[in-house]
């Protein structure tokens, strides 16, 4: 069974180290979950007491309001042509630094910046670090009207679809897009080909593996801070 506080530390450590990356006068992009979390607490505490200056751009409407929680105050993504640095967790890591992310639904916004960014950090707790990827189902991003089409090719390409309910199971998950979410278990698969394959499906907006736009580094928090690097 998972220790759920040392993933909290974990999460902590990594995301406070993540945050003490970022300078006065950057341009950061921040992404989506529970260890963002700690790195937007941080920046925001950074802001209040050592005068950091930066701009910035979320990736989801509740980094949105951590931030504003935080006094920071974002921009839209549109406004940024690059950004220096974006800040992220993940929900795999394999050796080659290719992630599994979507798990707050919010991967396409989130691929968005990173793809933007000439620095990725992406911040986990060591639970995360997988010898391959594919225990945690890959999330699909789709348009409600392509259901029944993306299923269909999905199956074609091995997968085994379940779309995302809320957790009262009243009713879809629907992404801050206003879309719907697939997570699709995979028989063993080539991240950088399945990556392209699934976008190709008419209605997908996007999919959780991170091949092509790999981290520049993965901070993981532990007792002692681990630095994964390309
Ligand atoms: C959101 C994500 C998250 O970064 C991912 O799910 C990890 O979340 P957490 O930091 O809460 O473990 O991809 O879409």
């Amino acid at each position: 069974m998972k220790d759920v506080n040392a993933n909290a530390d974990g999460k902590r450590r990594a995301g406070e180290e993540a945050a003490r990356r970022v300078q006065s006068g950057m341009t950061v992009g921040l992404g989506t979950g529970s260890t963002t979390a700690f790195a937007i607490a941080e920046l925001g505490r950074r802001v209040r007491d050592e005068g950091l200056k930066i701009e910035c751009c979320v990736t989801s409407f509740s980094s949105q309001n951590l931030a504003l929680q935080a006094g920071i105050r974002p921009l839209p993504v549109e406004s940024f042509d690059r950004l220096d640095i974006s800040i992220d967790g993940a929900d795999e890591v394999d050796p080659q630094l290719r992630l599994i992310k979507g798990g707050g639904a919010a991967h396409t916004r989130e691929k968005i910046v990173h793809a933007l960014s000439s620095e990725f950090l992406c911040i986990v707790d060591p639970s995360k670090l997988v010898s391959q990827l594919g225990a945690f189902r890959v999330p699909v991003e789709f348009l409600p009207v392509s259901l029944k089409l993306v299923q269909r090719e999905l199956v074609k390409l091995g997968g085994d679809c379940a779309l995302r309910m809320a957790v009262k199971k009243d009713g879809p998950v629907v992404t801050d897009n206003g879309n719907l979410v697939f997570d699709v278990a995979f028989p063993p698969f080539d991240a950088d080909l399945l990556e392209k394959e699934i976008n190709t499906i008419p209605g997908v907006l996007e999919n959780g593996l991170f091949a092509r736009y790999r981290p520049s580094e993965v901070i993981v928090g532990e007792s002692e801070l681990r630095f994964l690097k390309r």
